[in-house]
């Protein structure tokens, strides 16, 4: 495939044409925040609203992980205005997630944490009002433990059990803010076909998905990472 030559944060780079701003910034050291976005799919859903930045030439900011690369684009990802829709997407996606770091076994892991911190931002938001799902918490697999209170509804895990491992143990279910990742029916974890291979535990960017081993070292106030 050809290569292009492009901008980004006044750092000339080059990559393949058609290629995502996204890919192109992360493959090169350029930080732009991203829950949703995989390399392996090539039209994401952009459900996350996190990774705008602004691009010369453009009217308003486009979301990096579904803008192609041009020869030539100028890409700025700390314009204000881009800044400003990703600090607002991260808000509304922690209104409704509980954070209590200290007791998560992803804490310092978590992309959310990193998100925030690149972003300016706090965990603990005041603008939009706290709305909690209170959903049970999953345990019924050996090997990890699901609680989808602490899920963002990126796909990450429910595309890599589905596309990658050709599982679909994972999928999601009902609309808005009853939208949840589960199984097939709503079965247990333990009970439904997941092979238990932790893959989706790996892809998981949040506590959503963690290791029981994990949860162990946190209880025992052992080292996780
Ligand atoms: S990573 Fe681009 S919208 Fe989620």
């Amino acid at each position: 495939m050809k290569t292009v030559s492009l901008t980004i944060d006044g750092n000339k780079i080059k990559a393949r044409e058609g290629d995502k701003i996204l890919w192109a910034a992360l493959n090169n050291g350029i930080y732009i925040p991203n829950l949703c976005a995989l390399r392996d799919i090539a039209e994401p859903a952009a459900d996350c609203r996190l990774c705008f930045v602004e691009v010369e030439g453009y009217s308003k900011p486009v979301t990096a992980c579904t803008e192609p690369l041009r020869k030539g684009m100028v890409v700025n990802t700390k314009g204000p205005n881009a800044l400003r829709l990703a600090r607002t997407a991260l808000e509304l996606l922690l209104a409704s997630l509980p954070v209590d770091c200290a007791h998560c076994a992803s804490n310092r892991a978590c992309e959310i944490q990193k998100i925030a911190h690149h972003l300016g931002s706090k965990l603990k938001s005041k603008r939009f009002r706290k709305l909690l799902r209170k959903l049970p918490v999953d345990s019924s697999s050996p090997v990890f433990i699901y609680d989808p209170n602490k899920c963002v509804l990126c796909g990450r895990c429910v595309w890599i059990c589905r596309e990658r491992l050709g599982i679909g143990a994972l999928g999601f279910a009902h609309r808005g803010f009853q939208r949840i990742v589960t199984t097939f029916a709503d079965e247990p974890i333990g009970e439904s076909k997941c092979r238990d291979c932790g893959e989706c535990v790996i892809a998981c960017p949040t506590g959503a998905l963690t290791f029981k081993e994990q949860q162990a070292k946190l209880k025992e106030g052992k080292p996780i990472l």
